[in-house]
């Protein structure tokens, strides 16, 4: 079965290297149809089909799975369905220092953050089309499946990232306003994103990664030089990646929830940066498993803030 499923793995790579310089530019004509004033994020691009891509698929991803390192822990009891042994990654600096109080969002506040620019989920990519059409069904009831195709053993993190991606993008969230969706493909994505905000016009991205973000990867001393509301939840959607092997967009509009530039200082050097937060206002009715209340020790209700994380993506329209 696994070397009939790694046949047909082949062949559909075979047919789809002859076709895949038209299925990027197709993704791209896509993208400027539907969002023609809106500058592709770095992140988007990232996750691009390519066709260096798929020989990772065929090479690395399918074995080594080194993507399973990811943000996935963020969600961590906001989203109520996931199991996840990610505990140990809740000490990890880059994840705690993350968060804080929406009293520390003011001029003068004194910030540790370690911004980081790789973390393994960032690595995948969306499958191409013709590719997509040999996966397996993103479904939890297709789990298996998937793991068969992607060679992850059943014990492994891989599947253990991959069950929890695909829980985590079926279980229903009451909390959050309106449902989560999951997109596998840029199409999905950018469709997703113009019907929720109710338009192509004057559709806005911050991420993560801007030029002059702080790239210095240790947790380092920030002072607060500016603060910018950017957005508000009403015209706004998050979307966030989640660890599979490839791409998979997580994009809520969670409550009572602003987005902001925040001007950093870089204390040890005095360089100046811009990052983007979100503070969420309204949490009394969320998990106090979530993971930004065990990491600063608050209670449900609490105003919480964190960092975007590397190749997360708000939209807004403004
Ligand atoms: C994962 O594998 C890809 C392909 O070999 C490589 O480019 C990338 O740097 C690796 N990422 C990590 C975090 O090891
Ligand atoms: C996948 O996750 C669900 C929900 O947490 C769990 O019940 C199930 O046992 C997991 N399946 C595997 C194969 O790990």
């Amino acid at each position: 079965m696994g070397s009939f499923l790694q046949c047909t793995f082949l062949l559909a790579m075979l047919l789809f290297s002859v076709g895949l310089t038209s299925a990027n530019s197709a993704t791209e004509f896509y993208w400027k149809a539907k969002l023609p004033f809106t500058p592709m994020p770095k992140s988007v691009i990232d996750s691009l089909a390519t066709e260096d891509n798929d020989d990772v698929w065929l090479s690395t991803h399918n074995k080594a799975h080194n993507w399973t390192h990811s943000y996935e822990v963020m969600l961590k009891g906001y989203e109520g369905g996931g199991h996840c042994h990610t505990d140990s990654m809740i000490n990890t600096d880059f994840i705690t220092s993350t968060f804080f109080l929406e009293k520390d969002l003011s001029m003068g506040s004194r910030l540790s953050v370690h911004f980081r620019d790789n973390v393994g989920s960032v690595n995948t990519r969306f499958p191409s089309p013709r590719l997509a059409q040999a996966l397996p069904p993103f479904k939890s009831s297709s789990l298996s499946n998937n793991l068969r195709f992607f060679n992850a053993e059943p014990e492994s993190d891989a599947a253990m990232f991959m069950n929890l991606t695909l829980n985590t993008c079926e279980h229903p969230n009451p909390i959050n306003g309106k449902k989560q969706y999951c997109a596998t493909s840029l199409e999905k994505l950018v469709s997703y994103v113009t019907s929720t905000l109710g338009g192509s016009h004057d559709v806005r991205t911050i991420s993560a990664s801007p030029s002059g973000s702080p790239h210095r990867d240790a947790l380092l001393p920030y002072k607060v030089v500016g603060v910018r509301e950017v957005a508000t939840e009403k015209n706004m959607v998050a979307c966030h990646r989640l660890g599979f092997p490839y791409a998979v967009y997580y994009c809520h509009q969670p409550k009572a929830t602003t987005a902001y530039t925040v001007s950093l200082v870089d204390v040890m050097n005095g360089v100046k940066s811009d990052a983007y937060a979100v503070c969420h206002s309204q949490t009394s009715e969320w998990s106090p498993e979530y993971v930004g209340f065990k990491i600063l020790g608050a209670k449900p209700g609490t105003h919480v803030c964190h960092f975007l994380q590397f190749h997360d993506v708000v939209w807004y329209r403004g």
